[in-house]
C-alpha cells in the first residue's frame, strides 16, 4: 500500500465519493443536545466549534433509526420531522468547508427497546436496566434493516455526505457478532458468516439506498474486550466479508462494549462518582460497589488500538480509520505512514476543539486531554469536557435550550 508523504498529512483526501479538506474525522461523541428527538441550535453550535477547529468531517452522533433503537435521552430519532433540522445542520457544516457524517444505529440491548426491554440476538439480562432483553424475530430484523434504509434516504435528503453505521460497542449489530451473546441457531447465529449476516444486509441495503455521491462507512469492534466476546480473528473475518461485498468506503476500528465493558473503548480513569450521580439516589451506592467489576480500569496509552488496527491493515486493502487515544500530531503521521487513510478523534477534540488547526498551522504541541473520562456521564447534561470553562463549552451557550433557540 502506498503511504502518503508525511508533509501531506493534512492535505485534502477523498472518502469514497466525498471530498474532505483533510483526513481528520471528529469521532462520534453523543451530544445529548437533541430536543424532542430533533436537532437543536445547541447541537449545531456544538459541531460548529469542531468544524471551525480544522477537522475534515464531523460526525453527528448517535442517531437512532427508530424510537426503540434509542440508547439514551435526548437522541435524534430519524424520521421525516427530523429532516429540516438535519438539513440546517449540514448547511452549517458545509458553510465551514466541513463534510457531515451521521451515525445511524440501533442500540439493541443497550437501548430502551419496547417497554424498556432492549432488542438482542438472544435473550439476556441487560444489567443497566435490570431487565431481560428479547430475542429478535426474523420480522424484527427485517424491520430493523428497513429502518436503516429509510434513515439513509432521509439523511441523504438532508444533504449528509456520509453515513456511519454503528456496528460496534455492544449495540444491536455488535450484539449479533458476539459469540458470547448470540446463541441463535438460525441463519442469524452460529458461524461467523451467520453472525455477520445482519451487518452485511444492513451495509448492502444502505449502500443501495444511498446516492452515489454519499460515502458509507461502519464503526466495527476489533475486540469486544469481554471474555467469550468477538475477538480479532473473527472481527477481521467480518471486515473481510464486508470488504468483499464492497458496500463500505471505510471501516472505523473500535472495540469495547457499552453493554458489558465500556472502559475498554476509552481507557484511562474510571469516573465512578460522576457515573453514580446519574443514577437515582437509591442506586448510587450499589452502583459504586459493583462499578469496579463492570468498569475495570485500563491504563491509557496513546493510540491504544494501533496494535490491533495494524492486523486489520495487513488483512484488508480497503480504507481504514484509526481511532482511539489520538492526541499527538506524531500519531497522525504514524497512522498515515502505516497506511491508515483517516484518523478519528473524540476526547482530544472535546478538550481542545481547535487542536487540528494548531497542527495544520505547524504548532505541534500535544493535546492536553487527561483521560479522566468525566465527559462520559456528561452526555446527560449536554456533552462537554469538564476542564473546559462553562462559557467555552461547544453548544453550551444554548444549552439547556430556551424556547427562543429551539428549531
Ligand atoms: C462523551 C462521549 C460520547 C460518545 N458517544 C459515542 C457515540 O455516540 N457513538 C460512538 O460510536 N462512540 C461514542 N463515543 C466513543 C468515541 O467515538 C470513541 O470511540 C472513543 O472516545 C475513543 O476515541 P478517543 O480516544 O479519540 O476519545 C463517545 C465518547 C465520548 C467521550
Ligand atoms: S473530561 Fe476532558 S480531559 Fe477528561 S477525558 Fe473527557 S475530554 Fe479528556
Amino acid at each position: 500500500m502506498e503511504s502518503t508523504p508525511i508533509e501531506n498529512i493534512f492535505a485534502p483526501v477523498k472518502l469514497g465519493p466525498v471530498h474532505l479538506r483533510n483526513r481528520v474525522i471528529k469521532a462520534a461523541t453523543f451530544e445529548g443536545m437533541a430536543v424532542k428527538n430533533l436537532v437543536s441550535e445547541a447541537l449545531i453550535d456544538f459541531h460548529v466549534a469542531f468544524a471551525k477547529g480544522g477537522i475534515g468531517m464531523t460526525t453527528l452522533a448517535y442517531c437512532a433509526i427508530s424510537p426503540d433503537g434509542q440508547g439514551a435521552p435526548n437522541e435524534i430519532v430519524i424520521r421525516e420531522e427530523a429532516v429540516p433540522g438535519l438539513h440546517r445542520f449540514v448547511e452549517q457544516m458545509h458553510a465551514l468547508d466541513v463534510a457531515a457524517s451521521i451515525q445511524l444505529g440501533h442500540a439493541g440491548p443497550v437501548g430502551i427497546g419496547t417497554g424498556g426491554r432492549g432488542l438482542s440476538a438472544s435473550k439476556v439480562l441487560a444489567k443497566q436496566r435490570m431487565k431481560k432483553t428479547y430475542a429478535a424475530s426474523s420480522e424484527d430484523l427485517s424491520e430493523v434493516i428497513q429502518d436503516f434504509v429509510t434513515a439513509t434516504k432521509l439523511s441523504a435528503s438532508a444533504g449528509f455526505d456520509c453515513i456511519e453505521l454503528h456496528f460496534g460497542h455492544g449495540y444491536l449489530v455488535s450484539n449479533f457478532l458476539s459469540p458470547k451473546l448470540n446463541k441463535r441457531q438460525d441463519q442469524w447465529g452460529g458461524s461467523i458468516e451467520n453472525r455477520a449476516r445482519l451487518s452485511r444486509e444492513i451495509a448492502n441495503r444502505v449502500r443501495d439506498a444511498a446516492p452515489d455521491t454519499m460515502a458509507v462507512i461502519a464503526k466495527l469492534n476489533m475486540d469486544d474486550g469481554v471474555k467469550g466476546g468477538l475477538k480479532i480473528d473473527e472481527s477481521i473475518a467480518v471486515a473481510q466479508i464486508l470488504e468483499r461485498d464492497g458496500s463500505l468506503d471505510a471501516i472505523e476500528l473500535s472495540g469495547g462494549s457499552s453493554f458489558e465493558n465500556p472502559m475498554y473503548l476509552f481507557r484511562g480513569d474510571v469516573p465512578v462518582n460522576e457515573m453514580a450521580a446519574i443514577f437515582p439516589k437509591a442506586l448510587r451506592v450499589p452502583f459504586k460497589l459493583t462499578a469496579k467489576k463492570f468498569m475495570p480500569f485500563y491504563p491509557f496509552e496513546e493510540a491504544f488500538f494501533l496494535e490491533y488496527a495494524r492486523s486489520f491493515r495487513q488483512a484488508l486493502t480497503m480504507p481504514l480509520i484509526l481511532l482511539g487515544g489520538i492526541n499527538k500530531r506524531q500519531t497522525v503521521e504514524t497512522a498515515v505512514a502505516e497506511g491508515f487513510e483517516f484518523v478519528a478523534m473524540g476526547r482530544a477534540l472535546l478538550r481542545e476543539p481547535d487542536l487540528v488547526n494548531r497542527w495544520v498551522n505547524g504548532i505541534n504541541d500535544d493535546g492536553v486531554c487527561i483521560h479522566c473520562n468525566k465527559c462520559m456521564p456528561s452526555i446527560y447534561q449536554g456533552t462537554h469536557c469538564y476542564l473546559v470553562p462553562v462559557e467555552e463549552r461547544p453548544g453550551h451557550a444554548k444549552w439547556p435550550p430556551q424556547p427562543s433557540n429551539r428549531i
